[in-house]
């Protein structure tokens, strides 16, 4: 028998879709455990959420350390959890070769775009200045690149009747809440492969 998955989840902020992964996992919609949530930011939100969840927690702040090396003592802290998959949930940071190579496959991110438009920072206010009619989120695997590696699932976002990239982001966050659970919970479930730029499922 294969055991649950165990997931590690890295984020830098608020941490909603943390959230919406961890209620996926409580409701068994998601056949998984959270391991380890990890921030490198000290004190951020969803890490203090994790911690009220009463789930194991660790900040590793990445200042005064160089790419490597911090991503290094993560890899580490998920190792030593035991984590097999790993969920990027808002975490602000690209990982090095050196992070992607220790777990293939096995990283997923969440971005606030149709990609490959709108890759990096502030996704949605980037559509909104573009002045794009639908946007919305998209569910990768992880390569080294920045937001580029290859997409499991997509969810469109209709511009039309937003007023100001706020509202937009609203949107299209209430969407990532319910695509990346989806996603990982297919990635967990089915059986895929990886052909070239894309996920084939089944
Ligand atoms: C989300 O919108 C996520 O897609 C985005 O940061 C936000 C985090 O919110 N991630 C990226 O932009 C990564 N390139 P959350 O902390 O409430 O999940």
């Amino acid at each position: 028998m294969t055991r649950t998955a165990r997931l590690g989840i890295l984020l830098s902020g608020r941490g909603s879709n943390f959230q919406a992964l961890q209620r996926a996992v409580a409701s068994g919609d998601i056949e998984a455990e959270i391991a380890l949530v990890v921030s490198n930011v000290e004190g951020a939100p969803g890490i203090e959420t994790a911690r009220s969840l009463g789930l194991a927690t660790v900040a590793i702040p990445h200042e005064g350390r160089k790419r490597r090396e911090h991503d290094l003592l993560v890899v580490e802290a998920l190792r030593e959890a035991e984590v097999d998959w790993i969920c990027l949930a808002g975490y602000m940071r690209i990982l090095s070769p050196a992070f992607v190579e220790a777990f293939p496959e096995r990283i997923v991110n969440i971005h606030p775009s149709l990609l490959p438009s709108f890759p990096g920072l502030h996704a949605q206010e980037q559509a909104w200045d573009y002045g794009v009619r639908v946007s919305g989120c998209t569910v990768h695997l992880v390569d080294d690149g920045l937001d580029s590696g290859p997409i499991v699932a997509q969810a469109t976002v209709p511009v039309d009747g937003c007023a100001d990239a706020e509202e937009l982001s609203a949107r299209i966050l209430s969407q990532e809440h319910v695509l990346y659970p989806r996603a990982m919970g297919r990635l967990l479930s089915e059986r895929w492969r990886v052909a070239g730029r894309r996920v084939v499922f089944g």
